[in-house]
């Protein structure tokens, strides 16, 4: 049987939630990834470093005897985060990273930032101590097309940001567009881009074409094919500023199909297999472990890790559904066929 061993991966872009949900959810990326970018957007979100404390216990206790995944917490940046606040996290060996959110522009971002310009100081703090900004990428003007969003944010946010902080480091999260890629790969040292297994895989018409697919809607939302192929390319191209992030978002099922569904897929479940059948599509099967294990690691100025997993070429089928909180969760490719499994 063909197997794939490669340096054990790092999730950079996680939602873990809290509670039972955090309880039911956490082992499944402990089973793949060695280290996760926790994302902040609990209700009320993380603002602080003993908030980001107090979770990251939460979720070591959640997890099973022995297992030893580390969650690398961050902060949730808002119009009044105070400088000191910035300071304690970035002496903390704990907390990561600050997570910016436009507000109102996804689940659990009420209290993100409304104009850019109010965190300018933060950032030019977040500079000097050389704090990686993680941004949620899209801007939510009412006048912008949601397919555009996106695109807009690099115009009228990014691009301007990255001239005026040279030095910061910044992680465009989850990128969807041709632009993204193309704004990566002629950008400086200190901007970098996690890619997500949904993103890779569909295009918009899975969510719209053929009946409206709640459990296929995230945002950013699914772009057209042009975008899905370019952000391919990115990913298995071995340039080292494109690396793993799942976006991995729990939501209740029934929260999913409903009436004003949330955003969020739950790609966790079946992740490092799903990027591993998008690679071996692509013929790049040997880049995956860069992709996965080393470029978000050499960007954040971390170790690799030292252990290994390995993947074993056979077919399995994602469940329909997996029980979580006393609900049920749909996880990304809920019943179709995956060609690598996880031994
Ligand atoms: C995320 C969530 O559910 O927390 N949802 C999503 O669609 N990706 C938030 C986010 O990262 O935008
Ligand atoms: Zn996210």
């Amino acid at each position: 049987m063909q197997t794939l061993t490669i340096t054990c991966p790092d999730d950079f872009h996680l939602h873990l939630r809290d509670g039972a949900m955090m309880h039911d959810v956490v082992e499944d990326s402990a089973r793949q990834f060695a280290r996760a970018i926790i994302m902040p957007n609990l209700k009320p979100p993380i603002v602080t470093t003993a908030q980001a404390l107090a979770y990251r216990e939460r979720i070591k206790s959640a997890l099973p005897p022995g297992c030893r995944f580390e969650p690398m917490m961050t902060l949730f940046l808002t119009d009044n985060t105070p400088a000191d606040e910035i300071r304690a996290a970035r002496e903390n060996a704990h907390i990561y990273a600050v997570k910016y959110y436009p507000a109102g522009a996804t689940t659990n971002s009420e209290n993100g930032v409304t104009s850019i310009d109010r965190v300018y100081p933060l950032l030019e703090l977040m500079e000097e101590i050389r704090f990686p900004l993680l941004m949620h990428g899209e801007v939510t003007d009412a006048d912008i097309d949601i397919f555009d969003r996106e695109r807009v944010f690099i115009e009228r946010i990014l691009d301007p940001l990255m001239q005026r902080f040279v030095n910061l480091p910044v992680v465009f999260e989850h990128i969807t567009t041709r632009q993204a890629v193309e704004f990566i790969n002629q950008g400086p040292d200190n901007l970098a881009a996690t890619i997500t297994p949904h993103h890779l895989l569909l295009n918009r018409n899975a969510l719209l074409a053929r009946g409206l697919r709640p459990h296929y809607y995230c945002l950013p939302v699914l772009k057209a094919e042009q975008h899905r192929e370019a952000i391919v390319a990115a990913a298995t191209s071995g340039h080292p500023r494109f690396f793993l992030g799942t976006d991995s978002a729990p939501h209740a099922r029934h929260t999913k199909e409903s009436a004003c569904g949330c955003a969020g897929i739950y790609s966790a479940h079946s992740a490092i297999e799903l990027y591993a059948e998008i690679f071996e599509r692509a013929g790049s099967l040997d880049r995956l472990e860069n992709f996965a294990s080393r470029f978000g690691a050499e960007f954040y100025g971390l170790p690799q890790n030292s252990g290994s997993i390995t993947l074993e070429k056979t077919d399995w089928t994602v469940p329909a559904d997996l029980h979580c909180a006393g609900d049920t969760v749909i996880p990304f490719w809920s019943g179709q066929t995956c060609h690598w499994k996880l031994k």
